[in-house]
């Protein structure tokens, strides 16, 4: 037997860190230009809702949703495809939200009950929430009529790398402010990870998805212009730069830390699908694809208003809600970290105010529809 040299074969498997989104009702109400995004794409979807099976089968009508957050976003998308679909059939209906099992649920559960009654406002309609990666098969094979992931497949099932000493995405910098690095071949591992995570989450639905379902995908993402990341991600590096700078963040700590989060193109996207060593070719037809931009309301209010107080608490807890747990765990155990936590956001909201400029916040998102052969 030949003994490999465990120090030249990367098998680890490093857990991202990601524990869900800031909760507490943090997320849900910082999710507004999420819904943008979502509301963007819902017509795809309803448009081709009268199209689903329904009359083959027994049992609920079962709608899905991957990475539901505190849920008010995701109990909005299931308030729509309802409504589209409960005059076509005489069935009940299930409506499943899941995400991390870490995810802070409570808001979901109390979002769907308010009252308690039913938010869909009928005795046809029953919910439930699973917790699991949904790179994972989470349902019974043939169950779902159709499953949505909106804002959420971005994230990465792992940390390919260790460390990333130049910024703390990995999608780099903007080319505008270039406020750090990312070597092509850091580049290539994350591209390749992410290809891979869309290749897992797409066969786990097709084995629980039913023949004739449908599944949409959206993201935040990029094209060749424009990135999602650019003023965000370059304004949070600045904020924890300011810290190692001023002896709060060792370097050490900087290097290791990155959100395990992946910016992708509408290619990137869609490539899983064509790509023979993943064996999907046979399992979807790919309906619909675009890459689109949304305005954000509180970009287009601070347009209007001129308030930079606002514009910057405003923009600075939005990517709180979505960065805060992964950061929180990069940084020591120490009795300051809140207060730490605290002062690199309210840093971000300082450098903000002072460069608005450098900061731009486009939001581009990439989608496709597809139906289970
Ligand atoms: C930005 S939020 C999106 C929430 C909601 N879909 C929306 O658009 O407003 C991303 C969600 O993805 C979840 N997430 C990240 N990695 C995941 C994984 N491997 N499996 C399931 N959910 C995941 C996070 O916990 C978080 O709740």
């Amino acid at each position: 037997m030949t003994n490999i040299d465990q120090d030249t074969v990367d098998t680890q498997r490093r857990p991202t860190g990601m524990t869900g989104m800031a909760g507490g009702g943090f997320y849900d109400s910082n999710s507004a230009p999420q819904w943008e995004q979502i509301a963007a794409v819902l017509p795809w979807l309803e448009d081709t809702l009268s199209s689903l099976p329904l009359e083959r089968g027994s049992g609920p009508v079962t709608f899905a949703d991957f990475g539901c957050s505190e849920g008010r976003n995701s109990i909005s998308v299931m308030r729509h495809l309802i409504s589209n679909t409960n005059q076509l059939t005489d069935r009940p209906f299930l409506t499943i939200h899941s995400d991390l099992p870490t995810n802070d649920y409570s808001k979901l559960f109390l979002g769907l009950r308010p009252d308690g009654q039913s938010a869909f406002g009928s005795q046809r309609v029953s919910s439930a929430a699973i917790g699991g990666s949904m790179y994972d098969q989470l349902l019974p094979p043939n169950s779902i009529h159709v499953a949505t992931t909106f804002n959420s497949i971005g994230y990465l099932s792992e940390r390919p790398l260790d460390k990333l000493p130049g910024y703390v995405l990995p999608n780099g910098p903007s080319k505008r402010r270039a406020n750090g690095f990312v070597t092509d071949s850091e580049s290539q591992i994350f591209a390749r990870q992410a290809e891979d995570d869309m290749a897992a989450f797409l066969t786990a639905r097709a084995n629980e998805l039913i023949s004739g379902g449908k599944l949409l995908v959206q993201v935040f993402g990029c094209t060749d212009e424009m990135r999602t990341c650019d003023g965000l991600f370059d304004l949070l590096n600045d904020a924890v730069q300011a810290h190692v700078e001023l002896g709060d963040i060792s370097s050490q700590v900087y290097e290791r830390y990155y959100q395990p989060v992946y910016f992708r193109s509408l290619d990137e996207l869609t490539s899983p699908l064509t790509n023979s060593a993943y064996n999907l070719v046979d399992l979807y037809t790919l309906d619909r694809t675009e890459s689109y931009e949304v305005p954000v309301p509180f970009v287009e209010t601070y347009k209007q208003d001129k308030d930079l107080d606002r514009y910057a608490t405003n923009y600075v807890n939005f990517f709180r809600a979505f960065t805060q747990a992964v950061l929180r765990g990069a940084l020591p155990d120490t009795p300051s970290k809140p207060d730490l936590l605290n002062q690199i956001y309210k840093t971000a909201e300082t450098l903000l105010k002072a460069n608005p400029e450098d900061y731009p916040f486009r939001n581009i998102s990439v989608a496709m529809l597809l139906t289970r052969k």
